[in-house]
């Protein structure tokens, strides 16, 4: 049987790893960031959601999701009835790369045993994975997102039983239609 989730314990947790990253200089990315976006939401949420790593906006207000594609994601979430204080979000990599390039491989994996930790804590029933850097690191897959995404698969994800459910990113639905339609029946899946 599983052991029940306390908050506390679980907030407690989160706020002291969010506190241990604050100066982190692990990789080059401190030199550019103006702050770690650590993660935010339901520090026992059954849903977490798992983006790539803070851009613009994220990097000026510490929160991830919070430009336009986070928009669209609050828009998502509450067609299936949710809102974020419901939800974990989190990103692979924690601090912006320069002009929102890709992450580099070896910032992956500096900064992704910090995301399993928040797993760890968090213990979620279900990631969803937004976009194919998240779907690679939580599904350790090369698969293209077209071939994975809307379809659930049951994985152990830094020690937990999950089931990891990958969609396209919502900046990919942003200016393409055909996207934000997939995104939404995707998301009609995860309700
Ligand atoms: N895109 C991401 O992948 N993460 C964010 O936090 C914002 C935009």
């Amino acid at each position: 049987m599983a052991i029940p989730k306390d908050p506390r314990v679980a907030e407690e947790a989160l706020q002291a790893q969010a506190a241990s990253l604050v100066d982190c200089r692990k990789c080059a990315l401190c030199q550019e960031r103006t702050q770690v976006v650590f993660g935010a939401g339901n520090p026992v949420a059954d849903l977490m959601f798992v983006g790539e790593g803070p851009g613009f906006n994220e990097d000026k207000q510490g929160e991830p999701f919070v430009g336009q594609a986070g928009k669209l994601l609050n828009e998502l979430l509450a067609d299936i009835g949710l809102s974020r204080p419901q939800v974990y979000i989190g990103n692979v990599i924690k601090c912006r790369p320069p002009r929102n390039r890709d992450p580099l491989p070896e910032e992956i994996e500096i900064c992704s045993p910090h995301l399993m930790e928040q797993i760890r804590v968090i213990r979620p029933m279900v990631i969803c994975t937004l976009g194919r850097f998240a779907t690679r690191v939580i599904a350790s897959t090369q698969a293209p997102m077209s071939a994975v995404r809307g379809k659930a698969k049951e994985l152990e994800v830094a020690g937990v039983p999950v089931i990891v459910f990958p969609v396209f990113h919502p900046a990919a639905a942003l200016y393409t239609t055909a996207n934000r339609g997939v995104l939404e029946q995707d998301f009609q899946k995860l309700k």
